[in-house]
């Protein structure tokens, strides 16, 4: 038996499973995501642990015999945060995310020094860990001479696991401390950005072992034997081990509270200036390239609060296809833009509103904005040759069939929906434990999920949203004079 544990942004995600790749239980709990000051966005470590605790207690009340024979944990989790521990293993602040933006100016120092794109294959973007460290460096001196480990978010739970600092390749890859090409800390990063290499955890592959659970943990949640804390990933790598995505043209757009379009490399090919993401794989020997966009699935849970409507009623108040791009339009620039903007300070709008607009058309306006971010994606994942023939779709926005089939039309791709199972970073992370263990091969586990239905692209209203992405296009440029 094997758990993988997903700590995403806004909740904790637990899988069981058996040596098959059978996912016999689940559980999640949730916690907040406050945002104190625009820009910013921070979360508690104690939440992650406290959410731990809960599901694993729910995995053990919905299995205790199969939870007694587990060997090995793997670990996914939200990118980029900086989670500062002192000397004695203590948490010095609130962790901050990797949608937090606060960071701009730090990362143009960064970014400006042609060494770290060199190195570290990718853009310094503001929610990357290095520029946070450097912030925190000018606005809390004090905190910032204590910090003694930076661990990620996942890392920081896999300390509270096994008592150790350890990281591996792909969720290093987000901090612009990592040689991406090489696999290894690179030092001049570290220097560039008043960083020690002693103040790094050490670094693994996703499938290695990297401590075993305390014991304490394993009798209170009935595990007999030892279990080895695998390596696993950042989300969005640990989601590819998920979805079999490992080889070259296999990709997927996930509509999570972030968005991605991510795509497999054989090689380490970075192509910093579209401002694509190039990183480490959670597999040895891998790598993967990806747009992200900030606010996907959170643009419309923004709307959602703002109406004080559901999120699931909005998106039911739209049919389930499409048929042709709303007037009304939005950017979804919320927290800024990553790919292939790069820009931190430009924000949100909806542009077009009428008298006689309600949150259906405000609904519709977020799914096609965000459907336009993705295709802004592919556009840059393009030109740096990399082709895709179909994507997984993946994500809670996925729910909507309207969303998806507009995405399939703003991208020109059909989008495969795996059949009902678990396929997100949780089991991906579970798998990962598996490879730990039984020596099988990375493919033979990482097998892609079955497909559930295929939503295919409009092609007679292709012209329509073509024109509309053209308009948001536009846009952009009217909103950052
Ligand atoms: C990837 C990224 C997000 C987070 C949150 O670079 O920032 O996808 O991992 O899920």
């Amino acid at each position: 038996m094997f758990i993988g544990l997903d700590l995403g942004t806004s909740g904790l995600k637990a899988v069981l499973m058996d040596d098959g790749g059978n996912v016999l239980a689940s559980a999640a709990a949730s916690y907040p995501n406050p945002h104190p000051h625009p820009g910013w966005s921070e979360q508690h470590p104690q939440d992650w642990i406290d959410a731990c605790t809960k599901v694993m207690d729910r995995l053990k009340a919905a299995d205790p015999s199969a939870i007694g024979s587990v060997r090995a944990i793997g670990l996914s989790g939200q990118m980029h945060g900086a989670t500062l521990i002192d000397e004695a293993g203590k948490v010095l602040r609130p962790a901050v995310l990797w949608n937090d933006t606060r960071a701009y100016d730090e990362a143009k120092v960064l970014d400006h020094d042609p060494q770290m794109r060199e190195i570290t294959g990718n853009i310094v973007f503001p929610g990357f860990t290095a520029p946070k460290l450097l912030w925190l460096e000018k606005n809390e001196p004090e905190l910032f001479a204590r910090i003694h480990k930076v661990l990620l978010p996942k890392d920081y739970l896999r300390f509270w696991l096994t008592g150790e600092y350890a990281t591996e390749m792909s969720d290093a890859s987000g901090t612009a401390w990592l040689d991406v090409g090489g696999r290894r800390w690179s030092e001049t990063a570290l220097t560039l950005s008043h960083m020690h290499l002693d103040q790094m955890p050490a670094l693994y592959e996703g499938t290695e072992v990297t401590g075993q659970l305390r014991p304490s943990l394993g009798a209170q949640w009935g595990i007999t034997g030892a279990v080895d804390v695998v390596g696993g990933g950042g989300d969005n790598a640990v989601a590819a081990c998920a979805t079999g995505c490992l080889s070259e043209g296999q990709g997927f757009v996930s509509l999570g509270t972030s968005g991605v379009l991510l795509a497999a490399k054989n090689t380490c090919a970075p192509a910093p200036q579209t401002a694509v993401h190039t990183f480490c794989h959670a597999v040895p020997d891998r790598w993967y390239q990806m747009g992200v966009i900030l606010a996907a699935t959170d643009s419309l849970n923004w709307l959602s609060r703002t109406l004080d409507q559901d999120a699931a009623t909005l998106a039911n108040s739209l049919p389930d296809t499409i048929d042709g791009p709303a007037d009304l339009l939005f950017l979804p620039y919320l927290s800024g833009e990553r790919t292939p903007h790069n820009n931190a300070h430009v924000r949100g709008a909806f542009i077009g509103l009428d008298i006689s607009h309600g949150p259906k058309d405000m609904t519709q306006a977020v799914m096609e904005g965000v459907s336009f971010a993705l295709a802004d994606c592919l556009d840059a994942l393009r030109s740096t040759g990399t082709s895709l023939r179909s994507l997984l779709a993946l994500g809670g926005g996925t729910r909507s069939a309207f969303w998806c089939e507009t995405i399939a039309t703003a991208l020109n791709l059909p989008l495969d929906l795996p059949a009902s199972g678990e396929y997100g970073a949780a089991s991906g992370a579970a798998r990962l434990a598996m490879a730990s263990q039984t020596g099988q091969s990375v493919e033979a586990i990482m097998s892609p999920p079955p497909i559930g239905r295929t939503i295919d692209p409009r092609p007679e209203l292709a012209d329509r949203y073509a024109a509309q992405w053209a308009r948001y296009r536009r846009l952009y440029q009217a909103v950052t004079v």
